[in-house]
């Protein structure tokens, strides 16, 4: 690999590190070469996570921190600082799931739920800006999006209404920090493939990934055009690449890691399906 793609030496914050999205990104991130700073709310979640990178080989440490709260936030940023090293690289990524549609949802479960999907990456991304800024460094900032934020999702207002907020914030941020060398992009993840996940969650002893998510989750594979789901190591290459040199000159833009999922027209069949019809079988998973 190019050295365009490493990130030796360079301190990454991980906001949101379940075993699931963040862990599989925070690792792929380690393996690049950064010294990654794990940030959840749940302590256990950081630690599992920064203590698998260490056992690795990599850097890492592990920070509690609600990011709806600012001044935990500029706490975390200090202690990140003191551990690791000023950071210079962000992915923002914390999630409350909380399906609920516009008639049933109440006014305090949408605000709370904005607030950590919303508040979270606007507060992290301003004071890991201002800092940027105030030393004079180059940096990125990569928010994780969904494909509900691009289209209408039927009882997940909150969730869809706040990710199709979260890809203009990273646009309007990006064409305001790109004077001082900050790259603001997203990247927009679907339905995952939660092997990995399970994985990790079985190994930690956490209960995030269940047997059942995995199973209901692998049947919407053959909807896909590429006939599977996406893994966290996936969305994890594509964070390492959107931070990396190899992008210097991408900023603004979404990278969608979905398996073709909005590049398909509403009425084309289900990617195995049309794959059966053109007479090919649909591509198998490879790790
Ligand atoms: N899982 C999917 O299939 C999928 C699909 C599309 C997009 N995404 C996006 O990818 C990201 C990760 O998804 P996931 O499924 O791994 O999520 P997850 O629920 O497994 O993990 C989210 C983490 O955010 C943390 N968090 C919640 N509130 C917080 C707060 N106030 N402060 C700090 N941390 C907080 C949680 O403790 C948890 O560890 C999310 O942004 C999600 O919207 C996921």
């Amino acid at each position: 690999m190019s050295d365009a793609f490493r990130l030796d030496g360079q301190v990454a914050v991980m906001v949101g590190t379940s075993p699931n999205i963040g862990a599989g990104i925070a690792l792929r991130l380690a393996a690049a070469g950064a010294k990654v700073a794990c940030v959840d709310l749940d302590p256990a979640a950081a630690s599992a996570v920064a203590r698998e990178i260490r056992a690795l080989g990599g850097s890492a440490a592990p920070f509690a921190c609600d990011v709806t709260d600012e001044s935990q936030v500029t706490r975390t940023l200090d202690d990140i600082t003191a551990e690791l090293g000023p950071a210079e690289h962000l992915v923002n990524g914390p999630v409350r799931y909380l399906e609920k549609g516009i008639r049933t949802m109440t006014l305090a479960e949408w605000r709370y739920q904005l607030a950590v999907l919303l508040d979270g990456p606007f507060l992290f991304t301003k004071h890991v800006a201002e800092r940027l800024i105030a030393a004079g460094t180059e940096g990125s900032v990569l928010n994780l999006i969904s494909t509900a934020g691009h289209q209408g999702e039927p009882g997940n207002i909150g969730y869809a209404t706040a990710k199709a907020a979260l890809l203009n914030f990273t646009r309007s941020a990006a064409v305001e920090l790109a004077p001082h060398g900050i790259r603001v992009n997203s990247l927009t993840p679907t339905s995952t493939d939660l092997t990995e996940g399970l994985e990790r969650s079985t190994r930690w002893g956490m209960s995030t990934v269940l047997p059942e998510h995995v199973d209901a989750v692998r049947m919407a594979a053959d909807q896909v055009p590429l006939g599977r789901l996406p893994t966290p190591s996936d969305y994890g290459n594509a964070a390492v690449f959107l931070a990396s040199r190899a992008a210097r000159s991408v900023t603004g833009a979404d990278l969608p890691v979905d398996a073709g999922s909005l590049a398909k027209y509403w009425r084309t069949k289900p990617g195995a399906q049309l794959a059966h019809s053109l007479g090919r079988t649909p591509l198998e998973h490879t790790p």
